[in-house]
């Protein structure tokens, strides 16, 4: 019998992550640490999809690749998925980290109208299409660092009109850029200057005219509410929130950063996907959110560009059996493309194996955005998105850090990164 002519085989892993098994339901407490590895592994890869993944003997017996990827002495792994970036704004705060790095606190810019404020100012001045100019450049370096699916929220608009136009940016960029990108409504990210003393008014703002625009016009998937002290409060989170399940857009939150406000107890009375942050969150409202299922996306990027010295209870979450994942949390104040740097940070800040922070940046998050059934694994059937990594084993990942270990990123069957560079 003839081989079967396939697209690309990737060949001779020293590791192929397979993440196998995890589409369904997240991996939970000790299966976190299974990667499902096969030494010497190969993977099949045609029209754009996955086919096969097994040891290389097996695949160079049933199929001729028309174009081979010798990965001899590399890991090979599903391509990241950041679940949590706030991917589209205009400008940069490195002023303000100066101020933060001499002791002024992230909440006391923001009530002085900075912090998102000042990032709001500069978002609504940019046109749409400015804004995917330096978007795309972030996507670049994501993708270069080996993401390939992630999430996008807007925020930075804070009208109707300017979020509308972030989440445009974002519809068009994921049309162009090779990263698949989950649109996210964040209305609620912050009450506006010109709203500052009629908080609840913005709230009838988002509810009555941003929602129904955002659904109608099928521009986002989730609706989102950073909810805080000083910010959005329970009783004005969850009547958004369910304002926009109403209207199909599923719920999330930033819950519990800086303040225990209850978000991870809101979290789960809504029915959220996920609660990003949980610094605070209560032992209640964990187990909440483990009973209910509601994904944990843990930023310790976020935590270690705060410079507060807190980082949120991974091991806890874990051993109760809350679903937990990573994300990047990129904002402009915290500028950080890598879920690699992620992955080291969860190891280091987090105590979390290489291997639970693997699953929690790739199975774990796809779950996070609805997306763990074509991403987020390397099993037949799924979108060919694959990473070749310069490390010998799975462990160098946090392990060795702050350099980028790409070698090769493969989006839908098609080389976009190799040595690093996009091509
Ligand atoms: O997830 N916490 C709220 N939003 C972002 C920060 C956004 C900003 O500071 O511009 C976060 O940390
Ligand atoms: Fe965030």
């Amino acid at each position: 019998m003839g081989r079967e002519e396939v697209d690309l085989l990737i060949e001779n892993a020293s590791e192929v992550i397979t993440l196998e098994g995890g589409s369904r339901k997240p991996r939970l407490g000790e299966q976190m640490k299974d990667l499902g590895i096969i030494k010497g592994g190969s993977i099949v890869v045609k029209e754009g999809k996955i086919i096969a993944v097994e040891k290389m003997w097996e695949i160079k017996r049933k199929f001729e690749g028309r174009k081979i990827v010798d990965a001899d002495g590399k890991v090979v792994m599903p391509g990241f998925v950041d679940p949590h970036s706030h991917l589209v704004f205009a400008g940069s705060r490195e002023d303000e980290f100066e101020m933060r790095i001499q002791g002024s606190t992230y909440m006391e810019i923001l009530e002085r109208g900075g912090g998102i404020l000042k990032t709001v100012r500069e978002t609504r001045k940019a046109s749409r299409d400015e804004l995917i100019e330096c978007s795309k450049k972030t996507l670049d370096t994501m993708l270069e660092h080996g993401t390939t699916t992630a999430e996008a929220k807007s925020g930075y608009g804070l009208t109707t009109m300017d979020e509308i136009k972030c989440l445009e940016a974002i519809k068009v960029l994921n049309e162009k850029h090779p990263i698949d990108i989950v649109p996210t409504f964040l209305g609620a990210h912050a009450v506006p200057l010109e709203y500052k003393d009629n908080a609840d008014e913005y709230v009838g703002l988002v509810i009555n005219e941003m929602i129904p625009e955002v659904a109608n016009r099928k521009l986002a998937e989730f609706c989102d509410v950073f909810c805080e002290e000083g910010v959005f409060n329970i009783y004005q989170s969850r009547a958004i929130l369910l304002k926009g399940k109403e209207q199909g857009l599923t719920p999330k939150l930033h819950a519990d950063e800086m303040t225990r406000l209850g978000g991870a107890e809101l979290a789960a009375e809504v029915g959220a996907i996920s609660a990003s942050h949980l610094l605070f969150a209560s032992d209640n409202g964990l187990k909440a959110m483990g009973k209910q299922g509601v994904m944990a996306v843990l930023l310790p990027s976020a935590s270690f560009s705060l410079m507060a010295g807190r980082y949120a209870d991974a091991r806890k979450m874990i051993s109760w059996g809350v679903p937990v994942a990573l994300g990047t949390d990129y904002n402009p104040n915290c500028w950080i493309e890598s879920q690699q740097i992620v992955v080291a940070l969860a190891c280091h800040q987090l105590s979390m194996t290489s291997s639970e922070a693997i699953t929690a940046a790739t199975i774990n998050a796809a779950h996070a955005i609805n997306r763990a059934q074509t991403v987020g694994s390397l099993e037949a059937g799924k979108k060919a998105d694959i990473i070749i990594l310069n490390a010998p084993n799975h462990k160098f990942l946090g392990y060795r850090f702050g350099t980028n270990l790409i070698d090769k990123v493969i989006k839908n069957g098609n080389l976009v990164v190799n040595e690093g560079r996009m091509v």
